[in-house]
């Protein structure tokens, strides 16, 4: 298996509740890098945009709300298996369906305020990492 990269995000109900570090140790238990990291506030159009594949669903208003209320911190992963591993180490998207020892069930408030994002594909990932990083900020 080759080695991969993933984007992720800690969203505001983890920055707010100073977990950064607490998270980033689950992630590197798992054999991850964090080979880029910044602690950024999304614009409502960065939100907008991000998100645009849900831009039909009931939850996309709230969804951005929540994300351009607080601070984030985004990351670019790099690992073997990096999208699935990343998928596995953050649980289900609804915290109360998520296994245990993962950041979901550990510490997500609910389906919304779910600690962190993953990428869902290699081809996402791709897209994902080049709206918030250019090439020099990452260093693997
Ligand atoms: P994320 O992996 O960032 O991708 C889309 C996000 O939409 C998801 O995590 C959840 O935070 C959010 N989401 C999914 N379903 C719901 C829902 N039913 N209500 C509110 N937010 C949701």
């Amino acid at each position: 298996m080759a080695v991969q990269r993933t984007f992720s995000i800690l969203k505001p109900d983890a920055t707010e509740r100073n977990l950064t570090g607490a998270i980033n140790a689950l992630i590197e238990k798992a054999g991850l890098r964090i080979v880029a990291q910044k602690r950024i506030r999304m614009t409502r159009e960065q939100a907008e945009t991000f998100y645009a594949v849900h831009k039909e669903r009931p939850f996309f208003g709230e969804l951005v709300d929540f994300m351009i209320s607080g601070p984030v911190v985004v990351q670019v992963l790099e690992g073997e298996n990096a999208v699935l591993n990343y998928r596995d180490v953050m649980g289900a998207t609804d915290p109360s369906k998520a296994a245990d020892g993962t950041i979901r069930k550990l510490h997500a408030k609910s389906i919304g305020e779910n600690s962190v994002h993953g990428s869902d594909a290699p081809e996402t990932a791709a897209i994902e990492i080049a709206q918030f990083f250019s090439g020099n900020e990452i260093v693997g």
